[in-house]
């Protein structure tokens, strides 16, 4: 009998530091990466060529809205296909726990099909995730928005009065005690915009005892984004919290270019408290359907409308003149729906990725009929695309921003790197031809290039197809710090 379950023989590691590649076997077993040792020199019972191959931690996308997909398509191909191991997910202020309505809604209908999958605490939801034996690991934040329906009601267009605040704060402690990973906002919607800077900062105090991250989908991202940042430093700040700003945009044709203002300050920030941003590589953004959002961006495709069949797919002008219509008329036609709104600059997204406080998050909506193809794209497209093809950043950096740094700002344990020690979440991808196939027009296509995807030692996504390996778990925030305390 050979001494590891899974060698990968030959390959280049890319270990997720940044560091250069380097030639090795690297050796699983059960759920631990085993050893790494010289080439050719590491025996297991399954042996995977990996030769003219890079050798990788798993991914983790950082921005999913996967929460209750993981319980749902527990193959989670849409992630295993592009090397991803774990997904965090509750970003935006959408969470799956804890709720307590008993209708799912607007709001939650964009992380929920079943209402069964959603719970009124956060270790009856982890507990769904573990038994649905998901493919990879998620992770979850808490949201804000999620916090402010199970407490309000449908009285959400004012601050939160004293008694609420406390009610929000005890969930989202008990949440947090429970392993939840952090509290994500998104004052950017409905169910939030009217909510306080205060009303944030008195919601969110459990983090900073629970050492949880707070991730903001900023009020603004366009005309006010600056005074968006700063209200979003001082939530941290006031909540002695680390910060991540989701999907780092300048949105609309009117704040094209002002990157040099956002990535400067940012800059500023880092070196006063712990800020890092998550990015998408794609010019077009995707969300539920708003008329105020037609405005600032230069085309719309509808993703889903529950109103009127055969719309998803579909430019919005040509259904506005189908309809003889103008296009807010035919979106409020089309209403509840969702959208995919082309309103970034190619240059700001590529001087976003390159920034050092930036890591990468697909934020796919997974249950999209007609979903942005960042869902299935995004992490071989910075591969591909924007690391081998424009050489914006070296692979290495590249993996690195998908892996380590997104595992250090998350404070996922012993996850992130080739490390012996380390939890076996690795993927086996070819650096010559690793690319994107998903496109604006067919958006569910699996990349290419994506050989062998590892987690916890289980083979999750092999040669083009699902792998059969079900080892992901409903990763714990105070386990994963005890076992870093223990281990270190
Ligand atoms: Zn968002
Ligand atoms: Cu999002």
């Amino acid at each position: 009998m050979a001494a590891y379950d899974i060698v990968i023989r030959n390959g280049q590691v890319a270990d997720g530091t940044g560091k250069k590649l380097y030639a090795a076997d690297v050796a699983v077993k059960g759920d631990r990466i085993a050893a790494i040792g010289s080439p050719g020199s590491l025996r297991g019972d399954n042996e995977i060529d990996a030769n003219g191959k890079v050798v990788a931690p798993g991914f983790i996308d950082v921005h999913t809205h996967d929460d209750t997909a993981l319980i749902d398509n527990p193959t989670m191909a849409m992630k295993a296909s592009q090397g991803v191991t774990t997904v965090v997910c509750g970003n935006c202020g959408v969470s799956a726990a804890p709720y307590t309505r008993p209708d799912v809604g607007h709001w939650m209908s964009l992380i929920v099909k079943k209402r069964e999958n959603i719970c009124k605490d956060f270790t009856a939801f982890a507990a769904k995730v573990d038994a649905a034996k998901p493919a990879i690991n998620g992770a979850f934040l808490i949201g804000h928005g999620t916090l402010r329906l199970t407490t309000m009601g449908d009285d959400l267009n004012r601050v939160a009065s004293a008694s609420e605040i406390k009610t929000m704060n005890e969930l989202l402690d008990q949440s947090l005690s429970q392993g939840a990973i952090g509290m994500s906002s998104g004052l950017f919607y409905a169910v939030s915009s009217h909510a306080s800077t205060d009303e944030v900062v008195d919601v969110a105090k459990p983090l900073g005892k629970w050492k949880g991250v707070y991730t903001a989908h900023m009020r603004d991202e366009g005309d006010h984004i600056i005074k968006s940042m700063d209200e979003t430093f001082e939530i941290g700040r006031r909540v002695g919290a680390e910060i991540i700003v989701s999907h780092h945009k300048c949105s609309g044709r009117s704040n094209f270019g002002r990157m040099v203002e956002t990535l400067p300050k940012f800059t500023e920030a880092m070196k006063k408290q712990q800020i890092a941003f998550d990015v998408y590589p794609y010019v077009a953004g995707s969300t539920i359907l708003r008329s105020d959002m037609l405005e600032r961006a230069d085309k719309v495709l509808i993703t889903w409308s529950d109103k009127i069949a055969g719309m998803s797919g579909r430019d919005l002008k040509d259904i506005a003149a189908e309809m003889g219509c103008s296009m807010k008329e035919a979106a409020d036609r089309l209403q509840p729906a969702g959208a995919i709104y082309f309103m970034m600059d190619e240059k700001d997204v590529q001087a976003a990725m390159s920034h050092p406080g930036a890591m990468i998050g697909s934020d796919g909506i997974p249950f999209d009929a007609h979903p942005h193809p960042r869902l299935w794209g995004t992490f071989p497209r910075v591969l591909g695309h924007y690391s081998r093809d424009l050489k914006l950043f070296p692979l290495e950096d590249a993996v690195r921003r998908m892996t380590s740094y997104s595992a250090q700002r998350f404070h996922l344990a012993k996850r992130g790197e080739v490390k012996t020690g380390y939890y076996a979440d690795l993927c086996v991808f070819d650096p010559a031809t690793v690319i994107d196939t998903a496109t604006f027009e067919k958006p569910i296509a699996p990349a290419q290039g994506i050989d062998t995807v590892i987690c916890n030692g289980a083979i999750a996504w092999r040669d083009g197809k699902e792998g059969g390996g079900r080892a992901g778990r409903a990763l714990n925030l105070q386990q994963m710090q005890e076992e870093a305390k223990v281990e270190a």
